[in-house]
């Protein structure tokens, strides 16, 4: 059999060792070191936004953002069922009730048009997912918010660099989350950041990352002594992770060009079959401009979805599918989800499955893919046993 192709591979761009090197000569290795700050100034300049705070994951800076927004319970937070579980467990965490809202079937994030009759007097916040790299309508979820008083938390992990008309996602809330684990663009192995553009909650973002001690102001020399001065935990990654990661900021446009590459080969050779076969491809709404995070097909059933990642499996081609409702789950029954509650859902969660996607994906493997892709027979799913 040819040599298999994996559904994601981290890639490096050159500079990491060297930096990692350079981060451990520097005899600062815990967080907030040299390389941390030349992450968040990056970012900082890069996203426009007024404090960046790298984080030990995405879940991480989640988890922060509900503590920041005094998260407790007897609060909602709304967010989409088809998301991943730490988008909901960060406010569970806190005693918060989980509120879970369907999805639009083009993008697969939050519907718009569904969302206002969720918010009660209880809702704490509402958090848009911007799945696979394309903006939420952050326009009318901003509008419905604003209405209503109720801050936006968005959950920006698959999204980094990605716009909304010429904006960037990340920025519409009062903060955002971000994920640099090693199946996304930019990668530290494990990593995140919370973005804080909210300028009220800068002071005690810092401080909650550092356990609940004052120690960031200790360092820049505007208390004598730091103290325990609120809760908090230790959300702050090693220097030697923030090496890593600035060598990935520092390549940004270059893994963008590699992903873009990627991302247009497939839509471009699949496009024809996927209309003849009713199988559905990404949408990107006009005014977004998108990451480049995945490519997926959306197939008409859960039986042909199953038979093609058999299909391709058997040609040594990794696919996989993505997030079960969370709404279905045994937490998410806890907070009333039942069957049927968000159908669009249930639905593409059955049926979407993810192709091999990552910055190095040769050419030449990406013509296997759709070749195989096309090999399937859309008539009778058979699964390859
Ligand atoms: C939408 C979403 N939010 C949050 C996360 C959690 O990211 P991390 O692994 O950095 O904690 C993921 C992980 O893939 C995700 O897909």
């Amino acid at each position: 059999m040819s040599r298999s192709i994996p559904f994601n591979r981290p890639c490096l761009t050159g500079n990491e060792y060297q930096y990692i090197s350079q981060a451990i000569a520097n005899g600062h290795a815990s967080g907030d070191g040299p390389f941390t700050r030349k992450c968040h100034e990056f970012l900082e300049k890069e996203l426009q936004v007024g404090k960046v705070l790298l984080t030990t994951s995405c879940t991480h800076a989640l988890e922060m953002a509900a503590l920041l927004i005094d998260c407790g319970p007897g609060d909602e937070i709304i967010l989409p069922s088809f998301t991943f579980v730490s988008t909901a467990n960060a406010f569970a965490l806190r005693g918060a009730r989980v509120v879970f809202a369907d999805i639009r079937p083009d993008t697969m994030n939050l519907d718009e048009s569904r969302l206002e009759p969720l918010i009660t007097k209880r809702t704490k916040a509402i958090v848009p997912v911007h799945y696979a790299g394309v903006a939420c309508e952050m326009d009318a979820i901003a509008e419905i918010a604003q209405k209503h008083g109720v801050p936006i938390i968005e959950d920006n992990a698959h999204s980094l660099f990605a716009r909304y008309h010429g904006r960037y996602t990340g920025t519409f809330g009062c903060l955002a989350a971000q994920s640099f684990h090693e199946t996304k663009n930019i990668i530290c192995g494990e990593g995140g950041a919370l973005l804080v553009n909210d300028r009220d909650l800068v002071e005690r973002a810092e401080i909650i990352r550092e356990k609940g001690t004052n120690r960031s102001q200790f360092f820049r020399g505007q208390v004598d002594k730091y103290t325990w001065v609120d809760v908090g935990s230790s959300y702050l990654p090693s220097d030697l992770l923030a090496a890593f990661l600035l060598a990935q900021l520092e390549a940004r446009q270059e893994i963008q060009k590699k992903r873009r590459r990627v991302w247009e080969y497939y839509y471009q050779h699949l496009q024809d079959w996927a209309q003849e076969t009713g199988v559905r491809l990404p949408f990107v709404p006009a005014g977004c401009e998108q990451s480049f995070h995945m490519f997926y097909l959306v197939l008409p059933s859960l039986d042909h979805r199953q038979a093609l990642v058999s299909h391709l499996k058997s040609e040594g081609i990794l696919s996989v599918f993505h997030y079960t409702p969370l709404h279905l789950s045994r937490m998410g029954q806890k907070f009333g989800g039942e069957q049927a509650r968000c159908p669009v859902t249930e639905e593409i969660s059955d049926c979407l499955l993810r192709l091999p996607f990552y910055n190095d994906l040769a050419e030449e493997d990406q013509a296997r893919v759709v070749a195989a892709v096309k090999a399937f027979s859309m008539e009778r799913p058979a699964l390859v046993l």
